[in-house]
């Protein structure tokens, strides 16, 4: 099997929606699949974050960031993606690469699909100079504990190999580690609304103290 990571352009559109009907079906609601118009502004605003994965000739999975300056306050989709959109929200002088969206076909899963994703998003940030990668990621999993504990618990007891979370373990894996539980991050019921942001820090900035951010 080879995968090839490329940008993703206008002529991807409907490949994108197929990706996208499979990866987010309901409850996820279908008002947030890709939008034609978003991704033509996410092409013609910062091409370099959009990115589709090609497995053996056929769009298997897609991901789109855009740049922001990161002040480590609570924050929506909706606010971070300009609802989707990137044109007000993408900073070209930010410091985090920041991502909005990452999905991977069912049949494709599991063949590191979304890792050759995220390999070129942590290139993206050290070839930039940026900071860090950012994401606010979904816990689709917590709905099924959220009877007895909190974000907070569900998401530290996930850290702890205790509970395995469909998308939150597979960015633990990818060396994402978790800052603050966001409510009312984006319309997901298995996340109950929730979202937990997670960072990857460039290793050129490891020792380098934070200043005034509230990271
Ligand atoms: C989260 C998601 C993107 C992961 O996609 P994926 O392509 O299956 O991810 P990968 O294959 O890179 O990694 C998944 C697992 O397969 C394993 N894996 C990677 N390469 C592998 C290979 N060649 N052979 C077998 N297993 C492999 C990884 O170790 C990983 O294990 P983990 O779940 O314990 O972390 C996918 O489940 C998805 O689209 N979910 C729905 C959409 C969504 O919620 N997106 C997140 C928005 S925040």
């Amino acid at each position: 099997m080879s995968v090839i990571v490329r940008p993703y352009t206008n002529d991807d559109y409907e490949a994108l929606l197929a990706v996208q009907r499979e990866a987010f079906p309901p409850p996820f609601p279908e008002s947030l699949w890709w939008k034609k118009e978003q991704i033509a502004a996410h092409v013609e605003t910062y091409p370099t974050g959009a990115m589709v994965a090609v497995c053996d000739g056929i769009v298997a999975g897609s991901s789109t960031s855009l740049i922001v300056t990161f002040a480590g306050k609570p924050h929506t989709w909706e606010e971070v993606s300009d609802n989707g959109y990137i044109r007000h929200s993408h900073e070209p002088d930010g410091d985090s690469l920041y991502g909005i969206d990452l999905c991977v076909r069912p049949s494709h899963r599991s063949k590191g699909i979304a890792g050759a994703l995220y390999e070129a998003r942590k290139e993206l940030v050290v070839r930039s100079g940026l900071k860090r990668f950012l994401a606010g990621c979904r816990i689709p999993g917590y709905h099924l504990h959220a009877d007895r504990m909190d974000a907070d618990e569900y998401v530290r007891r996930v850290v702890s190999g205790e509970f395995k979370d469909l998308v939150l373990s597979f960015m633990l894996r990818q060396g994402l580690t978790p800052i603050q539980v966001l409510d009312n991050y984006l319309k997901d019921e298995e996340s109950l609304d929730k979202a937990v942001l997670v960072e990857w820090k460039n290793p050129a900035f490891a020792d380098q103290p934070e200043g005034d951010e509230a990271v």
